[in-house]
């Protein structure tokens, strides 16, 4: 009984008030159908992107994380420039694991920096405020929890040193070309002559080796875009019968686009809330894009947002790079 209890006490109202639901009753009254892959990462999709990063086909995070270990102190060397003390700002800190191999480099050249991780995830600032000051003392930290934007605005309010923006793991790649190009502008605008940013990108290879990695043979990505149905199933009081859905990814060689999609298997009727969604058998719901590019169109992203391509740093693999632009 008393658990019984418990479990009514803390069972969460679904809220159909906020963005969450709004998006996704949007995105499924739309046609084509589609959901924001930026609602992934719940604590549940937080964890299954984990797995995902340990498992054999995913190779974006290793390629990243060899060029993290391997070109440590030439990475730093650009960053450090004349030596100006500077805030190293990083969208999406996540775990921050790659750029501790950067901070503990900065750290032993007594470079004079701050570091401000953002991320729309309030659990993951609080965690990188408290846990890394221990594992690097003397880091002068001050993580920003909320949008990119909001919080890059709320940084140079801070301060008017030097930045240096890092924006890692192929984030870029979330988004369609176009909006890419306007997120690079955007954040162009942010910043001043001088500052820079270092941005890793997955580059376009060999099609089997894409599409494994959004295909893994243990189903770890479709897990992770399923979650998103059981996360609304979770939070939005939905009901979606998973067993009803299968993921179907695919790779386009020739505009480097990888998409997620899921399959309705059958004709049904989904509840969210309020509303009801209804399926044709075989209809699909867009999920994701993780955008593949070239090395050239990564330089005329860069000119075309106001950014010098100053450095690529390749993984010996040469499928991932990791660029720094300079703010003209
Ligand atoms: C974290 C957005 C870079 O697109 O490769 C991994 C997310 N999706 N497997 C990517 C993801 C499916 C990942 N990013």
């Amino acid at each position: 009984m008393d658990s019984l209890l418990h479990a009514l006490i803390n069972k969460k109202q679904a809220d159909t008030t906020g963005q969450f639901y709004k998006d996704v009753t949007a995105g499924l009254k739309s046609t084509p159908k589609r959901l924001n892959s930026k609602y992934f990462y719940d604590a549940n999709g937080d964890k299954l992107f984990q797995e995902l990063m340990n498992c054999e086909e995913y190779y974006p995070t290793n390629c990243e994380m060899e060029i993290f270990t391997q070109q440590t102190a030439d990475i730093c060397d650009v960053m450090i420039g004349d030596g100006d003390d500077f805030d190293m700002i990083e969208l999406g800190a996540g775990d921050a694991t790659k750029s501790t191999y950067l901070l503990k480099y900065l750290l032993e050249q007594k470079a004079d920096f701050s570091y401000l991780p953002i991320d729309i995830s309030a659990n993951v600032i609080s965690y990188l405020n408290v846990t890394l000051p221990v594992t690097l003392p003397g880091l002068k930290i001050a993580g920003l929890n909320g949008d990119y934007f909001d919080m890059l605005k709320k940084a140079a309010a801070r301060s008017n040193r030097r930045k240096v923006v890092l924006f890692l793991g192929s984030n870029i790649g979330n988004m369609p070309v176009s909006d890419a190009e306007g997120f690079c502008r955007e954040l162009r605008n942010h910043l001043s002559p001088g500052d820079m940013v270092l941005i890793g990108v997955d580059l376009k290879k060999n099609p089997k080796t894409i599409l494994a990695a959004y295909n893994d043979k243990e189903g770890i990505t479709k897990r992770f875009n399923l979650n998103l149905l059981e996360r609304a199933n979770r939070e939005l009081d939905a009901n979606f019968n998973l067993a009803k859905f299968e993921h179907y990814p695919m790779y386009d060689p020739e505009t480097g686009a990888c998409k997620s999609y899921l399959i309705s298997t059958e004709e049904q009727d989904v509840k969210i809330g309020k509303e009801n969604i209804h399926f044709a058998k075989d209809e699909y719901i867009y999920m994701e894009i993780s955008q593949k590019f070239s090395v050239m169109q990564t330089n005329q992203m860069a000119d075309g947002a106001g950014f010098n391509p100053l450095n690529i740093f390749f993984d010996s693999k040469k499928w991932f790079i990791d660029a720094i632009w300079l703010a003209e």
